[in-house]
């Protein structure tokens, strides 16, 4: 029976318990398809600085680099948000985990479901067939670029810097995924003012030639924060830097209805990392009220990078008749209002 070592970083808030019907889930599957899931914990964020005095201990760091994926829930607190002075912060720790791991794409898919067209803050007609994969580079830019103080700290500078390395790589991500969707490929960028953005334009053309079948679209990021609203049914895939893809998967990650459904991966070296797009929501924490899809949805993708593709299937399929079935957390409004746990356990039971 095949082994898998998941280190799981449950972190802050609700982390833990939307990890736990992941890992329901992921049992359950385990069960039905003949695979033995091993969880290893280990702190990080928050937790892990009242632990141990840092974001991202040592330990956690190698358990990570040792296991075939990471398993992750949330970090922050808000101790930590509105004090510009402190030195430790918890989102250093996950800055720290993607670059140390190398995993520089971040893949953040938005469908709407149809059952939830009316939670979107867009009208229904316009959330007809959104379908969209934002491809988000995560190890360089503004993120990582030089950064600090100068005139004796009343001048403060971060730099957004990309090596052609670096885009060819997240670009090359892109473009076979695309294939392997609708086949068209839109690079986000602010080309009319930005030289770094002026050198992705540059190889993504050198590389589109490579790829005949993928439709190419260049849209500057204010534009496409626009389209995104008025019509996010022409986008398939979306490839754009660190920041832009920050800013732009958190609005299209609202277009489905709840940030709670929607889940992500982060790739690119052996080990990928999983979690929901959604934060540590610290004062819905230990109360069972927090969506746990968007981590069971991680972990299928997790399951689909470990080359477990019906198994991740399995649980997508799970997902979606129990969201048909009318069932749901506060958050979705539904016809039966269920909470975290008990949620995890109907999804875990249609799996099969
Ligand atoms: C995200 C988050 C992080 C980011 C924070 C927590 C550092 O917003 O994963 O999108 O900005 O990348
Ligand atoms: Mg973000």
């Amino acid at each position: 029976m095949p082994n898998y070592n998941i280190a799981t970083l449950d972190g802050d808030g609700i982390g833990p318990e939307v990890i736990n019907q992941g890992i329901k889930v992921l049992n359950q599957v385990g069960l039905k398809f003949g695979h033995k899931f091993r969880f290893d914990f280990a702190p990080v964020g928050a937790t892990a600085i009242d632990q141990t005095g840092v974001p991202l201990p040592d330990e956690t760091l190698e358990l990570c680099k040792r296991s075939d994926a990471i398993f992750f829930g949330a970090i922050g607190h808000p101790r930590f948000d509105n004090d510009p002075t402190a030195k430790v912060r918890p989102e250093q720790g996950l800055l720290r985990l993607r670059k140390e791991l190398g995993l520089y794409a971040n893949l953040r898919p938005v469908a709407g479901y149809d059952e939830l067209t009316h939670l979107s803050p867009l009208r229904p007609e316009r959330m007809k067939g959104v379908d969209i994969l934002v491809v988000r580079e995560l190890t360089g830019g503004t993120y990582f670029g030089d950064k600090g103080r100068r005139d004796g700290g009343d001048t403060a500078y971060d730099t957004c810097v990309y090596s052609r390395h670096e885009i060819e790589r997240i670009l090359k991500v892109g473009f076979d995924v695309a294939g392997k969707r609708r086949g068209k490929l839109t690079l986000v960028d602010k080309a009319n003012v930005m030289e770094s953005s002026r050198l992705w334009r540059e190889i993504t053309r050198e590389m589109a030639a490579n790829y005949p079948d993928v439709e190419l679209n260049f849209m500057f990021v204010d534009n496409a924060a626009m389209q995104l609203i008025l019509n996010p049914a022409q986008f398939d895939v979306i490839v754009t830097d660190n920041l832009f893809g920050d800013i732009l998967s958190d609005a299209s990650s609202v277009l489905a209805g709840s940030l709670g459904l929607l889940p992500s991966s982060s790739v690119g070296s052996k080990v990928g990392m999983f979690e929901p797009i959604h934060g540590s929501w610290p004062e819905g924490a230990g109360q069972d009220r927090a969506n746990p899809i968007a981590t069971i949805l991680s972990a299928a993708m997790m399951l689909d990078h470990l080359g477990l593709v019906k198994e991740g299937d399995a649980i997508r399929n799970a997902v979606n008749e129990t969201l048909a079935s009318g069932v749901g957390t506060e958050d979705l409004s539904p016809s039966q209002q269920v909470g975290t746990n008990e949620l995890g356990d109907l999804i875990a039971g249609r799996i099969g």
